[in-house]
């Protein structure tokens, strides 16, 4: 399915070519990493994955939360949604800890607390298209990002790590850019406020292809690296979480490149159900707007 074709996606990838350039004068740097300002940390070596502290806020399983959906019709945001379908499966993660591989970060669910930073960052062993800060991930995810990405490989698809950890402070810096840039509610689709990002968690990272076309891009989303992970992420335990036209849903415009860690028994349930979002998944309402 061609995710480019649409009014929605022009307005969408001209709003952005314009940002992108933006950010890129007079950085010399590439629109990479122009989209993503850091600020240097200590960079710990990857090791091994450790089970996530659970600790509060379980889902509750329910009959109803576990119909299934169909795969067979491409779903789209105003299609129903199971209410918790993840009830279905036997782990239980919380939605609101943001060390728990189910924290569910949304305009209608902030980070607690705000200033939230992962114990467990570590550098990926991945090709990378930043340093410091925005190299990082917490550990699981890190270790799930090198399977990926070596697997990718194996297939003849080269994948980059574009955007990874992001501090409260960081995200202050990236949103009030957009905000410059786009002004706030132009922003408000693209770029979560400080205390409202997956990457605050270190369970997020922006992919970048090998050949580095359509970076923060809806054309990313033809490219190999994305093809390949919207096919295959799930076995690694990423979504694609921001999908295209779920925007009413998720809050945000498409974004190919944005891959968030859920765990592969996770990820590969929503696959198998075509359940498209975070929101409808968990069952936890969405989340067009902020609070
Ligand atoms: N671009 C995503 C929504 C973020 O800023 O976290
Ligand atoms: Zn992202």
């Amino acid at each position: 399915m061609c995710h480019d074709c649409g009014a929605g996606a022009v307005s969408q990838q001209a709003s952005r070519r314009s940002f992108t350039r933006f950010l890129a004068a007079g950085a010399g740097l590439t629109v990479l990493a122009a989209c993503t300002p850091e600020a240097p940390v200590a960079v710990a070596p990857s090791s091994s994955s450790p089970v996530p502290t659970i600790t509060s806020e379980y889902t509750t399983p329910s009959a109803a939360a576990v119909q299934s959906t169909t795969a067979a019709v491409e779903p789209t945001a105003s299609a129903p949604a199971p209410a918790s379908a993840a009830a279905s499966l036997p782990g239980q993660f919380s939605l609101t800890d943001p060390a728990s591989p189910w924290v569910v970060v949304n305009k209608q669910r902030p980070l607690a607390p705000a200033d939230y930073a992962p114990a467990d960052l570590v550098q990926p062993s991945v090709r990378l298209a930043v340093s410091g800060e925005s190299a990082l991930l917490n550990s699981t995810t890190a270790a799930a990002a090198e399977a990926m990405f070596a697997a990718a490989v194996r297939d003849g698809v080269a994948m980059v790590l574009a955007s990874g950890y992001r501090s409260y402070g960081t995200q202050v810096m990236t949103y009030n850019g957009y905000v410059a840039a786009r002004g706030q509610a132009d922003a408000d689709t693209a770029s979560a406020r400080p205390g409202y990002s997956e990457h605050q968690t270190g369970w997020a990272f922006d992919l970048a292809d090998g050949g580095g076309a359509c970076g923060f891009q809806p054309c990313f989303a033809d490219q190999p690296a994305a093809v390949w992970a919207k096919a295959n992420g799930h076995l690694f335990g990423f979504v694609v979480r921001y999908p295209w036209m779920f925007h009413p849903i998720t809050g945000y415009y498409y974004e190919p490149w944005h891959l968030r860690y859920i765990g592969a028994e996770a990820a590969t349930d929503m696959a198998n159900r075509g359940i498209r979002t975070l929101e409808e998944y968990f069952g936890v309402g969405a989340a067009a707007g902020y609070v």
